[in-house]
């Protein structure tokens, strides 16, 4: 039977470290204000942008809603970006993704100011990851380390195995872990071998998007199990990645989806917008 890592606990310490931290840069005039922009009408996109304008109100921070149509052009999104980069009441932007699909994603994300980046998905934030000198976080692997953490167990030296390579959590996540000297493997669809290789993880962390993926078979007794992921079944309930119900009888520690990892990424986005507040204001 395995211990449950709650992200809504973790994600408070982290919501309340922002808040009290806000509460100073107030008192010298200074209010860290975060531009959410959401084009089209993607049901699991809305809840997303809500929650992430419910977190700013709750640690202090302004935030500014663009709903924009589905039939807005990539130049008009991009002329918003332009106005939102210059604007110095916005310390971050963020571009609620996926796009509609005549809007290229790549163009907008390298459009945002680095330094507003609080996806850290720009080119330029992805390669500081890669070299480990960075100031934004990616928000949902850093989430992940956070809960990875709070449980106690030592990263240094053991198998993290990695299921999903995409470029939001699959491929900072494995460099996070790196960073912390764990011996990682990415797996992916074209993986062989896929069993054997969780089956051999300490930390396995699933960000594939298919629901119950991770079966019991594919866990080692007392491996510390950490689901990214988020599907809606048919009957509209929300599962992850992992079979919850017989994984959790083999794993040390799991997360639940929700309440796992979804409540620390908007955790870490706050962070990261306090973290360019900072800087835009010169006091890091
Ligand atoms: N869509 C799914 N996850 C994310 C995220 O972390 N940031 C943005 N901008 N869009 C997303």
């Amino acid at each position: 039977m395995s211990k449950l890592i709650s992200g809504k606990e973790v994600s408070l310490k982290v919501k309340n470290q922002v808040a009290e931290e806000t509460a100073e840069l107030k008192k010298q005039g200074i209010t860290p204000g975060l531009a959410v922009i959401i084009v089209g009408n993607d049901p699991a996109s809305r809840v997303y942008v809500n929650s992430k304008k419910k977190a700013c109100a709750e640690v202090g921070f302004n935030s500014y809603e663009y709903a924009l149509p589905e039939e807005t052009t990539q130049e008009e999104l991009l002329e918003l970006v332009e106005k939102l980069n210059n604007d110095n009441n916005v310390n971050g932007i963020l571009c609620q993704l996926p796009l509609p699909k005549h809007i290229e994603e790549n163009a907008i994300i390298n459009a945002i100011k680095a330094e507003k980046d609080v996806d850290a998905f720009h080119p330029f934030n992805v390669g500081k990851i890669m070299i480990g000198e960075y100031a934004f976080l990616p928000c949902t692997p850093a989430g992940v380390m956070e809960l990875i953490d709070s449980t106690g167990v030592e990263i240094s030296g053991k198998s993290c195995v990695v299921i999903g390579r995409s470029n939001i959590v699959g491929k900072p996540m494995a460099m996070l872990l790196l960073h912390r000297s764990g011996t990682v493997t990415i797996c992916h669809s074209k993986t062989q071998n896929l069993q054997e290789i969780c089956r051999n993880a300490d930390i396995l962390v699933a960000a594939v998007g298919r629901a119950n993926f991770v079966t019991e078979d594919m866990v080692k007794d007392g491996a510390v199990v950490i689901d990214v992921g988020m599907n809606r079944l048919e009957n509209g309930k929300l599962c992850g990645d992992v079979d919850f119900e017989n994984v959790e009888k083999k794993a040390s520690y799991i997360t639940p989806v929700p309440g796992g990892v979804g409540p620390m990424t908007i955790a870490m986005l706050m962070k990261n917008t306090l973290t360019a507040a900072k800087m835009h204001n010169k006091l890091i």
